[in-house]
Formats: C-alpha cells, structure tokens, sequence
C-alpha cells in the first residue's frame, strides 16, 4: 500500500514535471516558429495636402503610403482588401514568389479578376526564402501611383542578416506625384494615343521635400547618429521614371536587392527602376549636421520628355547643433547627382552586383528565348477621330510590345483562371519563341516594323524546365532602358550589354558563378540582358516592362506554367472569395 502510494506521489511528480517540460518546450519553438499576420487594407478616397493645395487621392486606410508590413521570413500573410473607391482595384505583392498561391499576386485580369467597388478579396499566401524589402502596390490601371507600400522580410527569427545588425532601419519609398488624378492622365492618354503628362513632383515616402513649394515643412527626416549604422530600404515605386539615389557626402553600401542579399559593395550613387528595391547601408562618419537624401530622374530615352525636378528627404544627426531647433537658417548639404542621361553610372553600377556566393545557376538550358522589347507606333485607325484620338507623332498611337506582341488583357476573366479550368477563346498559346522577324534590333529599324500585332499570347512552360530569356531592347521610335518585371520568380541576371545580343561572342561574358537573383531587370538602353530561372512555380505569370505607361501600351506577355507531379508541384486550387469579373 505504501509503495503504491509513493508510486502514485513520484509518478504525478514526474507528470507535472514532463507538462512543465513540454510547455517550455512549446514556448521554445513557438518563438522560433512562423508566424501568421493578418491586416485589413480599405480602399478608400483621403484627402492629402501636396504641392500647395488638397487633392482627393487613393489611399490604403487612408494613409499615403500605405501601411508598412513587417514580417520574418516563412511568416504567413493573410490580407483582407476591401475596396472603397471608385475604381476597380487589385493589390500585388511585388517580388513574393507565391509559391503554389498564384491567386494571390494580384495583377487584374492576369491571375484575378478586379476588386470591383464596394467588394471585397483576402490574399494568402506564405514568404519562402526571402528576405530583404519588397513592397506591394495596386495592379490596376494607374491605381499603383498613390497605392503602395513598403513589405518588410527579415531573416526567421533567430537568424541574423549577413551584416552587422544596422542600429535604425528605414524604408524610403520613392514617388512620383501627380496634381492631376493619375486615372485621368491615363485616360487622357489613352483616348488621345499620345504619351501621358509627366508628373509634378518625385515623392519620398509620399513628401516631395524642401525643393518644391509649400512643402518644406513636412519633408521626410531619416536619422541617424555619429558612429551608428542606418539601413536604408529603397524603393523605387515611381509609376514610370527610373530614379538616381544619393546622400550628400555619405557612402553606401549595398547589402541587398529585390529581397536578395548581395555580394556588398560601396558606391554614392544608386540607380532603381521602378520596381527594384536596394537595401544600403550607411554610417553615421561625418560631422554631425544635416544632408540631403535626393532622387531624381535617370532618363534614357534621347529627347522624350521627362518630369526633372528633384526630391529629398533630410538624413539629421541626432546631436547636430540644429536638429532640435528650427533650422531655417542653416540649408542641409546638397549631394550632387548624375546627369539625367548618365548611362555609364548606370552600367557600372548595376555590374557591380553579384549574389554573395556561388549560386546555382541553371546551364543546361530546355527554353532559350530571344524576346525584343521596345515602344512602336499605331497608324491611325480608319473610323478614328485623327485629330482627336491620334495625337501620337505624326498623327499616329503609341503603342508597345515584346516579340512583336502588343498586349491585350482579358475583359471578363483572368488568364489564370482561363487556364486552371480549360477556358477556351480567353488567349493563345502561341507567343513567339522569338521574333518573327529578325532586324538589326539596336540599329536604324525601317519603318515597316514599328507596328505591332495586338493579342493576348501566353507562352508555355513545362514544369521545371529550365528557361533562359535573352531581353533585347529596340531602337523603334526611340530606345530607353525598361524595367523588365517578372512575377512568381527571383531570375538571375547573368549578363548584359550595349547594342544586338550575339550570341555567338557574348556568352563568353555570361556569369554562371555568383550573379545577382532579381525580380526586374533594367535592360539597358539599346542594349540587351540575360536572365535564366526553372519554371518551378505553376500558373500564370505576368512579365511586363514596370514602367506603367508601356504596359498600357502592351510591353506585357505571360508565363502558362504547367502543374508538376503530385500536390507540391500544382497550384493550390483558387480561394472561394476570389473575385468575379
Ligand atoms: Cu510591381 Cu506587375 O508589378
């Protein structure tokens, strides 16, 4: 009897004990495990002070820009978007991978059909092995010009950045600002076929800075102290302007692009298309005062016409003499920037990034694809209005494509869903390997080929094959360097160039070691760039020039990946709120 009381004693002793033990441990993980973050986004019109007058504007929960998300990689966000405007909307989730969750990128009519107003969608979807900034932003019409934000990934927790932790971190999204309604300057273009008003102003996080007027007072102040270490997130979120980046008298260093961490390097002035980000370190080793952070337009196409003003945000050492007084008197250092045509600060600076070490890039190569991307020009269409409606050079529309391709989306439903469920008569599935024709791309392009063929052309992609992607700009109407996007993949950069790729001499340039794994490439003006990815990502994947005034055009095609073998290698069947066109 009195053992079996003892028995009892030790063994509910030894049970509390092992419940005490596995909570711990649960306690243990828990803090190491994903997370899962839900936010609310409503679209809704905000009324904002900008430039000297107040504008009614779209607005993510009335904020401009948007609500910053932060997460750790392998976190789990799920979104409710509600919109309130009156304009059909969708958000995108630029640079997330969307592994399996395709219906969740976001780009209207490409994998969802809009948010129409007043209705209401939740995108899902989990990070996997990305860490750094990306951001989202509106994909419809130009919605994006004043709907976006910042989306943070750090390393899971308990893992650490491959640099020495950074006291501050900033996001700077860079802007471009319009006293017009940006659906208005679209519209306007698109009924006259002439190329739309340039903005008013460059914005960081949504402020203009000291530059324009009626605006010093609310100009973005980013701090920093002497001896410290800041990480600058930048983001260039501009609708259609590639952007120079520079501190007044500081150095940086860049850490990371497109949430990909690189091999680090140390410039004073970066460059981003609109829709790259770079992470850049600074430190805080000059006197304590106050300097500029500025950005302003790197303009590559020859006499088109630009938005040239100049934006800053102030980087204010905390124990400068000024910084808790009014410093009215005393003007921050003004960095010097490139000239607005500086293509070979361009070209140094993006040959400078590598991935940090070797990486495994695909070489046997089952898709090698040669797409031209570039502007052209519309005749008149017959039943048009000249006068009105083709206001584009000599009486003509502008106009856009790759390969020849101007694209067109759907009006009633997305391709994605097309394709999931066999839809005929939505697209086709012939978008050219190649172009159809062959021309000296980089040369004088006969007029004979400045007009494109309007379609809606997907080309297909068996599932982990391995694609090589050889973007060729064009001299058709004018060349510029375009901000080549591409959704549901991270694609390695292996080389670039100046004129018509040849292939017969310039793989000997490829980088096949460590090149730099980027979401958008910014194909230098006339000239050419090199990417490679496996197609391990089923679904329907929009790539398109970032520059939102080309996609209009057509600077667009899709990616049709098909489902691999078993569950992990299909796409997740589409959420039920999904909207309907
Ligand atoms: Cu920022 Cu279609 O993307």
């Amino acid at each position: 009897m009195e053992a079996l009381k003892s028995f009892f004693a030790t063994s509910r002793c030894s049970l509390i004990f092992f419940g005490l033990l596995l909570l711990f441990a649960s306690a243990m993980s828990s803090s190491q495990a994903a997370k899962t973050h839900q936010h609310e986004f409503v679209i809704q019109t905000t009324p904002v002070k900008r430039l000297c007058k107040t504008h009614n504007i779209i607005t993510v929960n009335g904020q401009y820009p948007g609500p910053t998300l932060e997460v750790n990689n392998g976190d789990t966000l799920i979104v409710k978007v509600t919109n309130k405007a009156r304009y059909n909307a969708t958000i995108h989730w630029h640079g997330i991978r969307q592994m399996r969750t395709g219906w969740a990128d976001g780009p209207e009519f490409v994998t969802q059909c809009p948010i129409r107003p007043g209705g209401s969608y939740t995108y899902r979807f989990t990070i996997q092995g990305q860490e750094g900034t990306l951001w989202w932003h509106a994909h419809s019409s130009w919605l994006r010009a004043t709907v976006y934000g910042a989306l943070i990934i750090r390393p899971k927790e308990g893992d650490s950045y491959p640099f020495t932790k950074p006291k501050r971190e900033t996001p700077l999204l860079l802007g471009e600002w319009w006293n017009a309604n940006p659906m208005d300057v679209v519209r306007e273009a698109t009924r006259t076929g002439a190329s739309p008003n340039v903005s008013d102003a460059y914005t960081i996080n949504g402020q203009p800075g000291d530059l324009y007027n009626c605006s010093s007072k609310d100009t973005v102040i980013v701090p920093i102290d002497s001896g410290e270490t800041n990480l600058l997130r930048v983001i260039n979120s501009a609708l259609n302007q590639e952007l120079f980046f520079t501190v007044a008298n500081h150095k940086l260093t860049v850490v990371g692009a497109d949430a990909s961490y690189t091999k680090p390097f140390t410039t004073t002035v970066i460059m981003l298309g609109p829709g790259q980000t770079t992470d850049v370190l600074i430190s805080g080793d000059q006197p304590p005062a106050r300097y500029y952070a500025a950005a302003r337009a790197y303009a590559s196409a020859p006499g088109a016409p630009f938005d040239n003003t100049t934006t800053t945000a102030i980087l204010e050492y905390k124990s400068a003499p000024c910084a808790a007084k009014n410093c009215a008197s005393s003007k921050p250092v003004m960095p010097s920037l490139p000239a607005f045509n500086d293509t070979p600060t361009v070209t140094a600076f993006s040959k400078s990034f590598r991935s940090p070490r070797k990486v495994e890039v695909p070489t046997v190569i089952d898709e090698n694809l040669f797409f031209t991307v570039g502007l052209g020009l519309n005749k008149c269409p017959k039943h048009f209005n000249k006068a009105r409606r083709c206001q584009g050079p000599n009486g003509t529309r502008f106009t856009a494509s790759m390969n020849n391709e101007s694209f067109v989306l759907p009006s009633n439903i997305s391709i994605l869903q097309a394709y999931e469920q066999g839809i005929p008569g939505v697209f086709t599935t012939d978008f050219p390997a190649n172009p159809p024709r062959k021309f000296d791309y980089t040369g004088n392009v006969s007029r004979s080929l400045w007009q494109p063929v309007p379609g809606t052309k997907g080309y297909k992609l068996k599932y982990g094959s391995r694609v090589q992607v050889v973007l060729q700009g064009t001299n058709i109407f004018t060349p510029e360097n375009h901000p080549i996007h591409l959704h549901g993949y991270d694609f390695y950069i292996i080389a670039e160039g100046f004129g018509n790729f040849n292939p017969k001499t310039d793989t000997a340039k490829f980088n096949l070691v460590d090149p730099p794994l980027r979401n958008t490439a910014a194909v230098p003006v006339n000239g050419w760039a090199v990417i490679r990815f496996v197609a391990d990502n089923p679904g329907a994947w929009l790539m398109h020039c970032h520059l939102d005034v080309h996609i209009g055009w057509g600077l667009a095609m899709v990616f049709l990946v098909d489902n691999g073998v078993g569950e992990l290698q299909s796409i997740e069947p589409p959420p039920v709120d999904l909207p309907l066109c």
